[in-house]
């Protein structure tokens, strides 16, 4: 079923999501691990002929995931798993790229999530994101904190207050490029360990 979120989330898409996600996915490479697959909108994104093999997890599979899937060009390279992101089934540095997009605002830990990303990404593997975040104008913050509580139940979860940037930082990871993808919501990047 399409919620509330779906809606208003496919004008954010088709005004400029589908490009940034075209612009930073194309940056995946080798064995890559998408956490938070959702419905599987970045599969169309994605470059087979650079990638080896692609599992797609998330704590919750939708059934348009499987779909996207089960008609993709390159079924035989790609798997799903259900799992959450703070607690990853992967050995120790075993994926050359790991993607999150529009994810952090809604993992419950988000410092266990990007220990476990960190480790099961490999010494010279990269991350790509995009993430909403806790925007830089003062007004615009206080009105994100103010309407979170009911975001938050709207949404299933998904804070507006969030800031991808520090909590990488905190969490060890190096940031290459960070760039704004909206004036002050919306933003991409590449990290490394
Ligand atoms: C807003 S959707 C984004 C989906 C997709 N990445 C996209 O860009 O369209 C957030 C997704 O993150 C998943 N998610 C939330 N918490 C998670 C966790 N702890 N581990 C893995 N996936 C999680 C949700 O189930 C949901 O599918």
């Amino acid at each position: 079923m399409v919620s509330f979120y779906d809606s208003f989330m496919y004008l954010f898409e088709k005004r400029f999501l589908r490009k940034a996600r075209r612009s930073i996915l194309t940056k995946a490479s080798g064995s890559v691990l998408e956490i938070g697959g959702g419905t599987g909108l970045n599969l169309k994104q994605y470059h087979f002929d650079v990638i080896d093999s692609l599992v797609i997890t998330d704590i919750d599979i939708d059934k348009r995931l499987i779909k996207r899937v089960q008609k993709h060009d390159s079924i035989n390279k790609i798997k799903i798993n259900k799992t959450s992101v703070e607690d990853l089934p992967f050995p120790n540095a075993s994926f050359d790229t790991v993607i999150f997009t529009l994810v952090f605002c809604t993992v419950k830990d988000v410092n266990q999530g990007l220990q476990e990303i960190k480790r099961v990404l490999k010494d010279d593997g990269k991350l790509l994101f995009i993430e909403h975040i806790h925007p830089k104008k003062k007004s615009l913050r206080t009105i994100f904190n103010w309407i979170n509580p009911v975001w938050r139940k709207i949404s299933s979860g998904c804070n507006l207050n969030r800031d991808i940037r520090s909590s990488l930082v905190e969490n060890g990871f190096q940031i290459g490029e960070y760039q704004y993808l909206t004036k002050q919501i919306f933003v991409g990047g590449c990290a490394k360990k």
